[in-house]
């Protein structure tokens, strides 16, 4: 499973990518709007210069004309940036134009795995469903991970692949990988949290003193 950034933020990006970890970078218009008044170009390009795969831009229009125009209009910005459109049927038809200019898309504020088999139909590169905002409902955001996997694995022609979103922790990494989603994109909070281990840091320590009173022997 490959892992992206959830975050608009450069030095975070900046961050996670020197790690050697990063294969891509989404954005949303509350991620954008949290940076401030940067303009939208400058940064969707910075992001694609810091980071080597798809770097999602997310379109604004409510109409799939709308749509389309604002992902021609991204998408000429740099080679690396797909366009997020949301999951209705406007969103259907701008990904089914989208595709035939050669324009990835990514199908986002999935909640349901009918929304994933029409987002695929219609040639999605990929489907985002929000894991963490269906836990807030009650109900197991995992669970329509593994759904629309199932659904995906016995169709040869989809080759849409399955992003989890709106990921709050680091369980939700593993438990994603183990549902069957091909991208985890991640807060970079989450990413810190998930590299510390308190064995770890007492591990380090032990070997260091270890290591020191040997020196002195
Ligand atoms: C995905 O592409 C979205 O930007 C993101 O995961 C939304 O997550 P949230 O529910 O934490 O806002």
């Amino acid at each position: 499973m490959q892992i992206y950034l959830d975050t608009a933020n450069l030095a975070e990006i900046r961050e996670a990518a020197s790690w050697g970890i990063l294969s891509g970078v989404t954005t949303n218009p509350t991620l954008i709007a949290r940076e401030g008044g940067v303009d939208f170009k400058t940064i969707i390009t910075e992001i694609a210069e810091l980071v080597d795969g798809p770097i999602s831009a997310e379109t604004i229009s409510l109409d799939a004309e709308g749509m389309v125009r604002e992902g021609l209009e991204y998408a000429a910005w740099h080679p690396n940036v797909i366009i997020k459109v949301p999951s209705t049927t406007e969103g259907l038809r701008a990904v089914s134009q989208l595709a035939k200019h050669g324009i990835r898309c990514n199908v986002t504020l999935c909640f349901n795995a009918v929304q994933a088999l029409l987002a695929a139909r219609a040639g999605a590169f990929i489907i985002s469903p929000f894991v963490g905002r269906v836990d807030d409902t009650g109900v197991d955001g995992m669970a329509l991970i593994r759904e629309i996997a199932g659904i995906y694995r016995q169709d040869s022609e989809i080759k849409t692949k399955i992003l989890a979103a709106s990921i709050r922790h680091p369980r939700h990494i593993v438990e994603a990988a183990l549902a069957g989603a091909d991208i985890a994109t991640c807060p970079f909070k989450v990413l810190q949290q998930a590299m510390r281990h308190p064995l770890t840091d007492r591990g380090i320590e032990q070997f260091l003193a270890d290591w020191q009173s040997r020196m002195r022997s």
